[in-house]
């Protein structure tokens, strides 16, 4: 499989324990918000890799029903806590289960999925694995999920820094989503990033057949 620690969820548990959180962001993703509408998608979104994103909220204020995948129960509890939200807990096979209103988040191991969804939000899900996993994860999805998809890669110089987040060149995503196609590239300029050079955000979609 992967050697790479982001394949373990000790390596992430950690991350959520010890508050290292450079990924989160304080609002809806931006690409998200501009790109989503045009998608026509379906009602019952998955978003893998969820954490605590604000993603979650806003998907559900446009009507879908949410399903958020994610291996830290601090990150699920932080979600519902952030907002006094008293979510119900319940089993749901492997996974426990968080729910308030039309947001659940199911707390384990986005590789114990069952179920089929209408539509697919991923920011930095695709590009918090190893690349060896991404083979697998992005399987995984399309075997679950039916209709639109909008994923956010990230590409830069892969030997100027290790991930996560990973590089995700266009090629492999080409090979990972073949029915995606590009819709826009957007430079970061963040402090963070300076050192590594040319860094993108670049956006994915699948449009529902029919
Ligand atoms: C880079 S963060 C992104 C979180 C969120 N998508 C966002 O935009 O803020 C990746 C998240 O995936 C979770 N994660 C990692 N591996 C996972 C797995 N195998 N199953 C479910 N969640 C996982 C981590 O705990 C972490 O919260």
């Amino acid at each position: 499989m992967s050697d790479h620690p982001a394949a373990t969820p000790e390596f992430w548990n950690e991350r959520w324990a010890q508050d290292q959180l450079g990924f989160h962001e304080g609002a809806p993703n931006r690409q998200l918000v501009a790109l989503w509408p045009g998608l026509r998608a379906g009602k019952r979104v998955l978003v893998p890799l969820c954490g605590k994103s604000h993603d979650l909220e806003w998907l559900a204020g446009q009507g879908h029903e949410v399903v958020g995948v994610e291996l830290s129960p601090l990150a699920c509890a932080a979600f519902f806590a952030e907002r006094g939200l008293t979510p119900t807990v319940t089993s749901e096979g492997r996974y426990t289960r968080y729910r308030h209103g039309a947001v659940t988040i199911l707390q384990g191991d986005i590789f114990d999925l069952e179920g089929e969804f209408d539509a697919l939000w991923d920011r930095a899900a695709l590009i918090a694995l190893p690349a060896p996993v991404r083979v697998r994860y992005a399987k995984l999805v399309r075997e679950h999920v039916r209709g639109a998809m909008l994923i956010i890669a990230i590409v830069y110089d892969q030997q100027k820094r290790d991930g996560p987040p990973f590089s995700v060149p266009d090629d492999e995503v080409r090979r990972l989503h073949p029915d995606a196609t590009m819709v826009e590239r957007e430079t970061v300029d963040e402090e963070r990033w300076r050192a590594i050079g040319k860094v993108e955000n670049v956006a994915w979609q699948r449009l529902p057949q029919g």
